[in-house]
């Protein structure tokens, strides 16, 4: 788990460059396929006796396509790559590289014997609907289409009390579904949702979307929704000017349905525009929960200045999950309140894609994953 976390934060750091490609105006044409630095790791040291495809050259033995003499598994591949076989021409890697690199040469490796490659991400593969009843260790269900036509990657969904329900398509905007899933419109005048991504793999990287959408757990009574997105600007921060890219950081806000429009929208959590990146917010989070207590809480995950650093940095955003009274205010009792240069806001810090926040009513405690 933790190496395939690394891999996908390298690939995420590593494209970030191309952050720097998505604009306003339409984007420029993109490499095919994106390099996987684990693959110029393997190239630069291995290839040569391994060779290029893996399958063998003339001073080492195939990696792929055969079974392995020393064992198939990461740790066994990481075990063989780091002691070596100086006596039969395998030399030690431990020394030349770190752990984490024989760690990411060993997935590399496994991957390449399962054929996938990092950015092989298999969106193309058609929605398959099972018919009749599907068993779970824990339930048995079926699978019903309600809605058609809906971006087929929902990000959030919340049930109103009529049954209708709120869809938000990141790329579109927040949507409003009769709870027969025949009409459905469109919300207007919510924050904008940009489409203008970049497609890398069949995914879609880009900045400005619409995210979580929550109910006030008191809904019923203040009619509140809370609703998460990358609020997006362009020349408007150093980032921005450097880039002449568009930049973005997730927000936070509330607002009434009114008919088919979004109103009485106020800013519970805003972030200043220096802290704003051109990081896409394919991994950024945006999840909202409530405790019932009167807080509620906000899942930020990869939207730093390309960095990972960001997420062990108290005083930037990236990286949390911030916890504030539902009105905006910040609790007196967060963790960090009082520490010099810490946001107080912050109620835990290095989340990489925290793109799941639940609270469990019972403890109050807030899971992500
Ligand atoms: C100078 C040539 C050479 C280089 C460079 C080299 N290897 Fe090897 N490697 C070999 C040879 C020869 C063997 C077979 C050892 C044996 O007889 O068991 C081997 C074996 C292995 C095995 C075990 C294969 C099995 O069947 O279990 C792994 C895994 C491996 N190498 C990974 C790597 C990785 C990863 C790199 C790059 C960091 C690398 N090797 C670089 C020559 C090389």
């Amino acid at each position: 788990m933790a190496s395939a976390i690394l891999a996908a934060g390298v690939l995420l750091g590593w494209l970030a460059p191309h952050a720097m490609a998505a604009s306003d105006t339409p984007t420029p044409p993109l490499p095919r396929a994106p390099r996987d630095p684990v693959a110029a790791l393997y190239a630069e040291q291995c290839a040569v006796c391994h060779g290029d495809d893996l399958r063998g050259a003339a001073q080492g033995p195939p990696l792929v396509g055969v079974a392995l003499r020393h064992g198939a598994t990461v740790e066994r591949i990481a075990a063989a790559t780091a002691a070596g076989f100086p006596d039969r021409g395998m030399p030690a890697w431990s020394k030349a590289l770190t752990g984490d690199q024989i760690r990411a040469l060993a997935v590399y490796v496994s991957e390449r014997r399962a054929g996938t490659t990092l950015a092989d991400f298999r969106y193309a593969a058609p929605l398959a609907i099972p018919a009749g009843v599907i068993r779970s260790e824990q339930h048995a269900f079926r699978i019903e289409t309600v809605a058609t036509g809906l971006d087929p990657l929902p990000y959030a969904l919340a049930v109103l009390p009529d049954g209708s329900f709120l869809v938000t398509e990141k790329m579109r905007g927040l949507r409003h579904v009769a709870a027969d899933g025949r009409r459905s419109m469109r919300v207007r005048d919510t924050p904008a949702a940009y489409a203008d991504a970049l497609q890398l793999g069949g995914q879609a990287m880009g900045v400005g979307w619409i995210l979580d959408v929550a109910l006030h757990p008191d809904y019923g009574r203040n009619g509140w929704i809370y609703l998460s997105h990358g609020d997006r600007c362009s020349d408007c921060n150093a980032e921005s000017r450097r880039t002449g890219q568009p930049v973005s950081m997730i927000r936070l806000l509330r607002g009434r349905l009114r008919g088919d429009a979004w109103v009485d929208q106020e800013v519970i959590w805003q972030s200043p525009r220096e802290t704003y990146t051109a990081m896409f917010e394919i991994a950024a989070g945006g999840r909202i929960a409530f405790d019932g207590r009167g807080h509620v809480f906000l899942s930020i995950g990869m939207k730093g200045a390309s960095d990972i650093a960001d997420f062990q940095d108290l005083g930037r955003p990236s990286g949390k999950v911030l916890r504030l009274h539902d009105d905006g205010r910040v609790p007196r009792d967060n963790p960090f309140v009082g520490r010099d240069g810490a946001l107080p806001e912050i109620w835990s810090y290095g989340h990489r894609s925290p793109q799941g926040l639940e609270v469990e009513p019972s403890s109050g405690d807030a899971w992500n994953t």
